[in-house]
């Protein structure tokens, strides 16, 4: 895994924008993976930018969402579909019908898994697939588990996500429990991974995934064996790391 330090969440972003845009002018036609949560909010801003500043468009580009709230319409307000519209989608030249996030209100969550994945196939599979890190070692919502869980599923979120996603809703009551999430089959089969780590509370995470075994306890960990990861991260988020 390639690491990347950053001084800050701004030098983070900029870096990581930099990085899909590469990916999206050299193959303007790519499949982009895309992340929700606050860590890739400024690098969507950023990608905002290169759209509507420098001509970077996103007209032909295809895009897969790692996950969705079980239960939430695509209209509620924490809902990942508003948060893409939101965060990125409304305001570049994607098309709309070229985005898709896993429905969070599917009553076949197994049907809906098996065709969420082989949607990915028919794209031609993942080019360049954007994380974030959970604070328990996370990705997608791929929680920590006894082992590693391959299709898209419907996962029960963890009282530690619960708690993290707390500060998006009102009370930690309204987090939804369940969510439908990318399994590590599709992740893994990405072209090339980018993760992104900002903040002290991802360092411990950060460092399992880095320099530990290989363990389902720290789903991220998978990632190592994964031949084209970068991983963009701010100092706090390496305070724990070994320096090279
Ligand atoms: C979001 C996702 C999650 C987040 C992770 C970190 O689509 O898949 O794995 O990337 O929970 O969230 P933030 O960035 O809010 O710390």
């Amino acid at each position: 895994m390639l690491v990347i330090r950053a001084k800050n969440y701004e030098e983070l972003s900029r870096k990581a924008a930099k990085y899909i845009a590469n990916q999206v002018e050299l193959k303007p036609n790519s499949v982009l993976g895309l992340a929700t949560g606050s860590t890739p909010v400024g690098t969507y801003k950023e990608l905002i930018r290169y759209c509507q500043e420098e001509g970077l468009s996103f007209r032909k580009i295809r895009t897969v969402n790692l996950d969705e709230y079980y239960g939430l319409r695509p209209d509620h307000e924490q809902s990942y579909r508003h948060f893409m519209d939101h965060n990125l989608f409304d305001h570049i030249d994607i098309l709309k019908e070229n985005t898709h996030v896993p429905d969070g209100l599917t009553q076949d969550p197994c049907a809906f898994g098996e065709a969420y994945d082989e949607m990915i196939s028919v794209l031609g599979g993942i080019d360049l697939q954007l994380l974030g890190i959970g604070s328990n070692g996370h990705i997608a919502f791929n929680e920590p588990n006894q082992h590693f869980v391959a299709p898209t599923h419907l996962v029960k979120l963890s009282q530690n996500t619960l708690e993290d996603n707390a500060r998006f809703f009102d009370s930690i009551d309204e987090v939804p429990p369940q969510a439908i999430t990318m399994g590590m089959r599709s992740i893994m089969r990405a072209k090339r991974i980018l993760i992104l780590a900002s903040g002290v509370n991802k360092a411990e995470a950060v460092k399992g995934m880095l320099e530990g075994e290989i363990d389902p306890m720290l789903p991220a960990s998978i990632l190592q064996l994964h031949p084209d990861v970068v991983l963009i991260a701010d100092n706090e988020a390496l305070s724990l790391c070994t320096p090279e």
